[in-house]
């Protein structure tokens, strides 16, 4: 039986209705139980009507069957495959794809604001806006088309409209700027309707960076809405915003993110989002006036890609806490990104405050390392019974909470915590035999849940929390073996692209919030990170669409090299938090920065050409591929001394030198062993970096020193990756030692206890011990090669690739290894028995397992 699942249009997590592009690619997998099953052919339906049976293998984005949609367009869709045995599945389930509003021109809408003027340097209350509207026979159906400067939360008759979270999002507000389409048919009545939202700071006007600026994008919050009602009779009736709006403000009297939620319930507005509320009979301090129309700086309006944030889960109380100052403390047990949603009884005004932190300083809430960011809620309390408050427009980064002024006994079931992120569809998952090793593996999940929250930051819990290029560039790979990540990160590629200099330069930050510095491993996310979604997801429509922008950064770079081919001017971030690097100098490396920056140029330019090759483009193929073997050639004269040995006597240096390809296959073996004297010398504590730590371990691989890579990953002294575990971190921290061994915060001025970049250690144990690594573009073949070592005795892992499930299990139990493995269909596995690395097996889609000796035994292969 062969049947489709997950028939899908664009990327995982983005929209049906509301879809932003004329032409969606569709993709599915197939779920068969015929071994080495392949697709010969595919056929779609679009309402009824068969598009045609195509030749072709091809699942994972497949191209729009028909003439391009236009705005608003809906076609129900269905598809069904052939095997090459001629067998041919049923139809899939039929989705339902509805265009969005895809020219400037459907946007009848006006931008409107409150009239009322905040001031300017505090963070600003949540304007409500409402309007009421009629509808006077049955309707077909119902779109609202909605989007804000500042962050929103829409009503429709007095419910919420949908489960985004901080919608729309951060972009590059003044490039481009997102909307959400929401179905809302159900929602509407025949009579008198209400429409409402609240607006707050966000990213919009609220602080960002350190220097805690505000009213980066604007200093009027807004709003655009367009509801449009279809009648049976063809017409369409809309309601949009314009002055005939009203707004206010209500109970959220200030809302921050980086700073927290204030909200006054006795200043709730009731039913203001429900018809027939009187905009005069409010409260003392509601006074609802009459919006005003104004054009707030935005760029296009866009649908997403990806998917928005919501609650993705829930933590409870592991702990209540008495400080040695006798503040009440409560520990979640979990660092976690998120907020606290409580139930409270108590008298009107009484003020509950909760303060956020992810760690404790001598017992007392450790807020010294999340600097300007106040990570505080209050709640004012209406005072007529039980009340249940959670904050809307904040998130903060923490595992424990103050609690100040709560009425009564506090107790552990009155609070829980809401974990948000980017709501992206979990596809990995990870386990062996060592449980510290398990661990490192949650906090590097976790780590990426609470940084993947609509941008990829670098922290989620101080005055910073922004798109830092050099800490994903280096993530982004362990981030595909955890979550479909394509579209949210094709989408922030956008926006670098648009944020990126007319001379090519890349900024720090995405959305760009800070300046340009030209710096190798971070600019570097132009080129790796679109290559890295390609080999992941095969996505050919990621490598185009960011083509001009990989090839502008690498000639940005050309131009600063000159002739030379060698990037040896200007500051470098280097192998940033290099361990041995003061606390005050995080860039103070080991490693020459010069040699990584020109070591990366290489590597950029190389994949500029292959990108170029992939897409079909000659002329740039031949010339970044020329490019790049130039700047190899330069590389090698300034840092190879004779032999192999680089002028930086570095981990980083070898590592960057043997993952970039810059040696030559035979000098390879002497490059690691160097690695591995440096390693031993070290007594296998780490010593690279940010851009020097990903690469370690794939390079000893690369040369089969498995021994000193596993030692190097099971060490537990200071500094290593189990370290932090052993201090009880459930979360990779941002510097080796964020807590020092004597339990102390770490004195440096950045000491985060949630930054994904060291988690990119993640993408070796997928791949080595979890055995599944990609072997071609979307893994259309897998790489099928774990290698045991340290204590480990089983491990597990499993993939939702863009073909289907893959799975990998081993356990060595007296010297015997059993493998099994699962091979999605519609494409093949490349299998490597440990012991045999030179004997390859190539088997097709289905069940395998393998016994083999270790290490020298000869493997009794066969097929399950
Ligand atoms: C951020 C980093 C970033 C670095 C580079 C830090 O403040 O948190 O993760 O890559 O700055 O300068």
């Amino acid at each position: 039986m062969t049947r489709i699942q997950r028939f899908r249009v664009g990327y995982a997590g983005g929209p049906n209705c509301g879809v932003g592009h004329p032409a969606p690619p569709l993709s599915w997998l197939i779920e068969t139980d015929e071994p080495g099953w392949r697709q010969t052919a595919y056929e779609m339906e679009l309402d009824g009507t068969s598009q045609g049976r195509v030749a072709s293998e091809q699942s994972v984005l497949v191209p729009w069957p028909t003439a391009p949609l236009s705005s608003r367009e809906a076609h129900e869709i269905r598809v069904r495959v052939w095997g090459q045995s001629g067998e041919r599945s049923d139809w899939s389930d039929p989705i339902l794809v509805e265009a969005g509003l895809l020219r400037p021109g459907d946007w009848g809408a006006e931008w409107i604001s409150p009239a009322q003027r905040d001031d300017e340097d505090a963070s600003g209350p949540a304007h409500h806006f409402r309007r009421e509207f009629e509808i006077d026979r049955p309707i077909v159906g119902a779109r609202l088309y909605v989007t804000s400067a500042g962050i929103n939360q829409i009503w429709l008759n007095g419910s919420i409209v949908g489960d985004a979270l901080l919608d729309p999002g951060w972009t590059s507000y003044a490039k481009r700027i997102r909307y959400a389409t929401y179905d809302v048919s159900d929602a509407l009545v025949v009579g008198t309707n209400a429409l409402g939202a609240m607006v707050a700071d966000g990213w919009w006007r609220g602080f960002l960076t350190w220097d805690m600026r505000r009213n980066v994008y604007g200093d009027r919050l807004g709003l655009l809405a367009q509801l449009e009602v279809r009648y049976e009779d063809g017409t369409m009736q809309t309601v949009m915003t314009d002055g005939s709006w009203s707004t206010t403000t209500g109970p959220v009297l200030a809302a921050d993110l980086y700073n927290g939620e204030t909200y006054d319930a006795r200043l709730d507005l009731g039913a203001w989002a429900t018809a027939g509320y009187d905009e005069t009979a409010g409260y003392d301090d509601s006074c609802w006036t009459a919006a005003e129309t104004f054009a707030p700086a935005v760029g296009r309006l866009e649908a997403r890609s990806g998917p928005p944030v919501r609650r993705v889960d829930y933590v409870d109380v592991v702990e209540v806490l008495r400080s040695p100052s006798g503040k009440v403390l409560l520990d979640f047990g979990q660092n976690l990104v998120g907020w606290v949603r409580f139930t409270v009884e108590g008298p009107a005004g009484t003020v509950v405050t909760l303060r956020h932190a992810e760690v404790l300083d001598e017992g007392e809430l450790g807020v010294r390392p999340l600097r300007n960011a106040e990570a505080t809620d209050r709640y004012i309390l209406k005072g007529e019974g039980p009340e249940t408050w959670e904050p809307s427009f904040t998130f903060h980064g923490y595992r424990f909470v103050e609690v100040e002024g709560w009425p009564g006994d506090l107790t552990p079931g009155d609070f829980r915590s809401v974990v948000i992120s980017s709501d992206l569809e979990e596809t990995g998952t990870f386990e062996c035999s060592n449980d510290l090793i398990n661990r490192l593996h949650s906090n590097v999940y976790w780590g990426m849940r609470g940084n993947f929250v609509d941008v990829p930051t670098d922290c989620p819990q101080r005055d910073e929390r922004l798109g830092w290029t050099g800490d994903l560039q280096v993530f982004a790979s362990t981030a595909t073996d955890l979550f479909d990540v394509c579209g949210m990160l094709s989408e922030w590629l956008g926006d670098l692209a648009l944020d990126q200099r007319d001379d090519g330069m890349v900024p720090l930050v995405v959305p760009d919030v800070l300046f340009w510095l030209p710096t190798a491993g971070w600019g570097d996310a132009a080129t790796l990170i679109p290559w890295t979604l390609y080999q992941r997801y095969d996505d050919l429509g990621v490598l185009s669409r960011q083509f001009d922008s990989m090839r502008a950064w690498v000639d940005s770079v050309d131009a600063i090299a000159g002739p030379s081919r060698l990037w040896t001017t200007g500051r470098q971030l280097g192998d940033w938090l290099d361990p041995d690097a003061p606390p005050e100098d995080p860039g103070g490396a080991k490693v020459d920065g010069d040699l990584v920056a020109s070591a990366y140029f290489a590597r950029s330019a190389r994949v500029v050409a292959d990108a170029a090759g992939v897409l079909g483009i000659p002329e740039h193929q031949e010339q970044y591929g020329t490019l790049a073997d130039e700047v190899r050639e330069a590389w090698r004269k300034r840092y190879l001394d004779d032999g192999v040995k680089l002028t930086s006597d570095a981990v980083t240096a070898y590592a960057v030198a043997i993952e970039f390809g810059l040696l030559e296959a035979d000098e390879i073996p002497a490059a690691v062993a160097h690695i591995a004297r440096l390693a031993k010398a070290a007594r296998y504590r780490v010593s690279t970096g940010f851009l020097g730590t990903p690469l370690v371990l794939p390079a000893l691989s690369k040369g089969g020193d498995y021994e000193t890579a596993y030692r190097l990953l099971t060490e537990t002294s200071c500094p290593s990756w189990l370290y932090p575990i052993t201090m009880g971190a459930t979360t990779i921290w941002e510097r080796w030692d964020s807590l020092l061994p004597d339990g102390s915060i770490n004195p440096g001025e950045m000491t985060s206890f949630n930054h994904y970049a060291l988690g990119a250690v993640g993408d070796w144990l997928h791949q080595v011990i979890g055995g599944l690594a990609p072997g071609a573009p979307g893994y259309r073949r897998l790489l099928v090669a774990p290698v045991p070592g340290g204590d480990i005795t089983w491990a597990k892992s499993s993939l939702v690739t863009p073909y289907g499930l893959a799975r990998c299990s081993w356990t060595l139990d007296d010297g015997e290894f059993v493998l099994d493995v699962l091979v999605p269909p519609n494409t093949e596995a490349e299998i490597h028995l440990p012991g045999e690395p030179d004997e390859t097996r190539i088997v097709g889609s289905g069940a395998h397992r393998w016994q083999s000796a270790i290490p020298t035994g000869k493997a009794t292969g066969e097929d399950r």
